[in-house]
């Protein structure tokens, strides 16, 4: 997987991707992240990469210029698969979306900012709008981070058995249910009975219940079109 990223603050993204499970799948080269600086691009004396929205209103509109050259540039050098803009007011980044989007080999991603980029790159460049939740973040940055890291603990090879993404909350449409390690008594406090003795399908289903539970309770909206 080969994924580029657009942004005009390039050392908000650099420590995510530098640090644990990110960097050891770049170490074994699952995956190549390039961080471009927008900026470089920018043909303004000042490096300027944003300017007055047309019609008037508060807020900054980043330029087609520096970002039509960048993403030009990238797709001479090899074809996307995706090109997507981080925005709070794209499609809601789920699960299943993460799975489809692991199995892709290239993408971008361009960062937003200020009131957001100029509408003829969301027209003429974007196929896909992503947004992580409903809630506005001061730009693109951290959601870029979240969807890589989604994306790249799904690539083969990446996890290994005792951090496998196949238990995960939502990998099956559930929560998911309790973890306890040692020690078995922490004064009051004991581990349920069922996940110490050893009967794998007992607590398999023990397993299951408790999923159930979890997500009645806290998402039962997960629950609505499955049968368990
Ligand atoms: Cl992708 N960008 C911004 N600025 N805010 C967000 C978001 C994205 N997703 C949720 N909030």
């Amino acid at each position: 997987m080969h994924i580029d990223i657009l942004t005009i603050l390039p050392k908000l993204l650099e420590g995510p991707f530098a640090d644990s499970i990110l960097q050891r799948a770049q170490e074994k080269g699952l995956c190549i992240i390039h961080i471009h600086n927008i900026r470089d691009y920018s043909l303004h004396k000042q490096k300027s990469v944003d300017d007055y929205q047309f019609g008037g209103g508060a807020g900054m509109v980043m330029m087609i210029q520096p970002i039509a050259d960048l993403i030009d540039k990238l797709k001479s050098e090899r074809i996307y698969d995706e090109i997507i803009y981080m925005t709070p007011d794209g499609e809601r980044l789920t699960q299943s979306t993460c799975n489809a989007l692991s199995l892709k080999g290239n993408l971008i991603i361009l960062c937003g900012h200020y009131k957001g980029v100029d509408q003829r790159i969301r027209d003429h460049y974007i196929t896909r709008e992503i947004s992580i939740g409903d809630y506005v973040l001061s730009g693109g940055e951290l959601a870029a981070a979240v969807l890589v890291d989604s994306l790249v603990r799904l690539i083969p090879g990446v996890l290994n058995d005792e951090t496998s993404a196949l238990t995960d909350s939502f990998q099956d449409g559930l929560l998911a249910p309790p973890v306890y390690t040692r020690p078995s008594v922490y004064g009051e406090w004991e581990v349920p009975e069922i996940l110490q003795q050893g009967n794998h399908k007992l607590i398999e289903d023990w397993r299951m219940e408790e999923a159930i539970k979890k997500t009645t309770i806290r998402r039962p909206d997960l629950l609505s079109d499955q049968e368990y």
